[in-house]
């Protein structure tokens, strides 16, 4: 018997390398051939699984496009993208598409669960629907249940054996089978009486997130008017042992969760007349960021007697998070078509994004500049030698505040 991972992905790759790690056969299955071809060759494209550590499973692991390899699967794991469409309404396609394919595929006594962040409801309203056109029944025939991925791409402190699971089944004997299944690889399982409050739950963790960092963040931009160093304020406030929890103010909110997620409930709760008003400021708040962000380097640049027009300015770190290179909704994305808009001459230094094709930039040493900005601070980047080079830096994520360089500006 196998486990079969279906989205192979941030969240999906890691799951099946931790599936083979405890001697299980894993079936991983992707509509992506190019992915399909790079794991097939030992290749991984995730930063958080070096090539070596899946290549120390492949005899444990077969990666494929078919999801009929699926049939002899004893679970099935659904790790596929939940965007927004273009209205920034919930895009269900690469959920619903998968369903419609696992329904040709599954077979009577496997555990379905879904893992993709989503609206209260979907695995009951959407899921059950489509898996049982295969004549099999849920909770009868096959198991189905919700529990959401709170891997954290980048972070070592936590994984996903360390970090406790939720698990929501559709009845208890769905929780129970998803519960062993994942006891396998997880120390501490939570199990929830309902898939609904498995996928609020998720979606709680990261409006909890988006809150509190656009709570800092609105704090940071009364603070620049104020002259009150942010920085200091939320060090001091963090000495607090109890009641307060430390966010840190940044050029805004940036990957496939943060900017996404909340907005799949404030989509489900219009259908019982609610308005998410804490979701929706805090949306508001993080998106104007990249904007105050303009502003500041437009001070910066300013005292330094120049426009924004011609400047050579240096963006250091691109992806939306430290030690990825995940370019999804990353900030430092709308701060370069913001400064270009201006005229500025914006050259970029990412060691995890070689390239960035929608700008025909390819990342650069620190070097010759008129200003750099730190947008997104990688660990192994030596913010030090990026002050020595450059004549002005703006810090956006208050790494450089020791050295306390009068070239130096924080957010
Ligand atoms: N990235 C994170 O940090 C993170 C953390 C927790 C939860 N999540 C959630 O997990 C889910 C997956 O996110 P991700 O970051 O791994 O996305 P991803 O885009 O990195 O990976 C998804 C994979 O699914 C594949 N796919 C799309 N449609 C498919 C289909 N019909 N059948 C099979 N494969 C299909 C894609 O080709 C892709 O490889 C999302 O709901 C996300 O919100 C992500």
């Amino acid at each position: 018997m196998s486990i079969g991972i279906v989205g192979l992905g941030y969240v999906g790759l890691p799951l099946a390398v931790a599936f083979a790690e405890a001697g299980e056969d894993v079936v991983g299955v992707d509509v992506d051939p190019a992915k399909i071809g790079d794991l097939n060759r030992g290749a991984s494209y995730i930063e958080d699984i070096p090539s070596e550590r899946l290549q120390s499973v492949s005899d444990r692991t077969s990666f494929t496009t078919r999801a009929v390899d699926l049939h002899g699967a004893e679970a099935i794991l659904v790790c596929v993208p939940t965007p927004l469409n273009r209205n920034r309404e919930p895009d269900l396609g690469p959920l619903l598409g998968a369903a419609r394919t696992l329904a040709g595929a599954i077979a009577k006594g496997q555990l379905v669960v879904l893992e993709s962040t989503t609206f209260p409801g979907t695995t009951r309203d959407h899921l059950v629907p489509l898996l049982e056109e295969s004549g099999l029944v849920a909770g009868e025939d096959f198991a189905l249940a919700f529990s959401p991925e709170r891997v954290d791409p980048g972070r070592t402190d936590y994984t996903i054996k360390t970090t406790p699971k939720i698990v929501g089944g559709l009845t208890e004997s769905c929780t129970g089978r998803a519960l062993e299944v994942y006891g396998r690889i997880c120390d501490e399982l939570v199990p929830v009486s309902t898939p609904e409050v498995a996928e609020m739950a998720k979606l709680l963790e990261n409006i909890f997130r988006s809150v509190n960092i656009a709570l800092v963040n609105e704090l940071a931009m009364l603070a620049d008017r104020m002259r009150i160093d942010i920085w200091e304020v939320v060090d001091a406030a963090s000495t607090k042992p109890f009641g307060f929890m430390r966010f840190e103010p940044g050029p805004g909110m940036g990957g496939h969760c943060l900017p996404v997620d909340p907005f799949y409930l404030t989509w489900k709760a219009r259908e019982y007349d609610m308005v998410t008003e804490f979701i929706e400021l805090a949306g508001k708040v993080n998106k104007q960021m990249p904007y105050f962000c303009i502003e500041k380097i437009e001070r910066a640049l300013n005292e330094a007697g120049k426009p924004v027009k011609d400047a050579r300015i240096l963006i250091v770190g691109v992806s939306y998070k430290a030690g990825v290179g995940d370019l999804r909704e990353a900030p430092a994305l709308k701060i370069i078509e913001l400064l270009r808009e201006r005229g500025g001459d914006v050259r970029y230094h990412d060691p995890h994004v070689p390239e960035l094709p929608q700008f025909g930039l390819r990342s650069t040493e620190p070097g010759d500049c008129d200003l750099a900005v730190i947008v997104t601070a990688h660990p192994g980047v030596d913010h030090g030698a990026v002050i020595d080079v450059a004549p002005s830096v703006l810090d956006l994520r208050g790494v450089t505040r020791a050295r306390r360089d009068a070239k130096v500006r924080q957010l």
